[in-house]
């Protein structure tokens, strides 16, 4: 076991439905602890270079207006196998077939309007965290 620490961002459609409170509370009521955080708007180029492994992708403008269309919470979130239990937390991609009891499959339809992102890898969980929080 180790200790990890991992990006969580409440997306704008989370922010917007009110849902940040609600995704803060399951992330803590698992056992996992918010080191940082703050409220922000992330802008074009921040968008392009937190997502650069999809820039090829049909859905990669689609993404970045999403990402880029409200405020966002991003979180520092730290613990024992942060990165993997967050992702459990969140579940699968698309929310229509996410599982009940999953972030995604509790409060989401549409693939682009899914709640939150976390880091997949502790590789990304650097990248992201550096380019979020320093
Ligand atoms: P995230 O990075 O946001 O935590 O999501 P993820 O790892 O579960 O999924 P990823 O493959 O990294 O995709 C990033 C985001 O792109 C949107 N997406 N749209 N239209 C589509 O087919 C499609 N596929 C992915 C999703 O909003 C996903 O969260
Ligand atoms: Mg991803």
């Amino acid at each position: 076991m180790a200790v990890e620490s991992t990006l969580l961002i409440v997306k704008p459609d989370g922010v917007r439905r009110g849902l940040t409170g609600e995704v803060l509370r399951r992330v803590e009521a698992k056992g996992l602890r918010v080191g940082e955080m703050r409220v922000m708007q992330i802008d074009r180029p921040l968008a392009d270079e937190h997502y650069a492994e999809h820039r090829e992708k049909p859905f990669f403008g689609e993404l970045v207006d999403f990402i880029t269309s409200g405020p966002v919470v991003v979180a520092r979130v730290e613990g024992e196998q942060a990165i993997g239990v967050l992702r459990a937390l969140m579940g699968p991609t698309d929310p229509a077939t996410a599982p009940p009891g999953t972030i995604r499959g509790d409060f989401g339809i549409v693939i682009t309007e899914n709640l939150v992102h976390g880091s997949d890898s502790p590789e990304s969980a650097e990248r992201e965290l550096k380019l979020f929080f320093g």
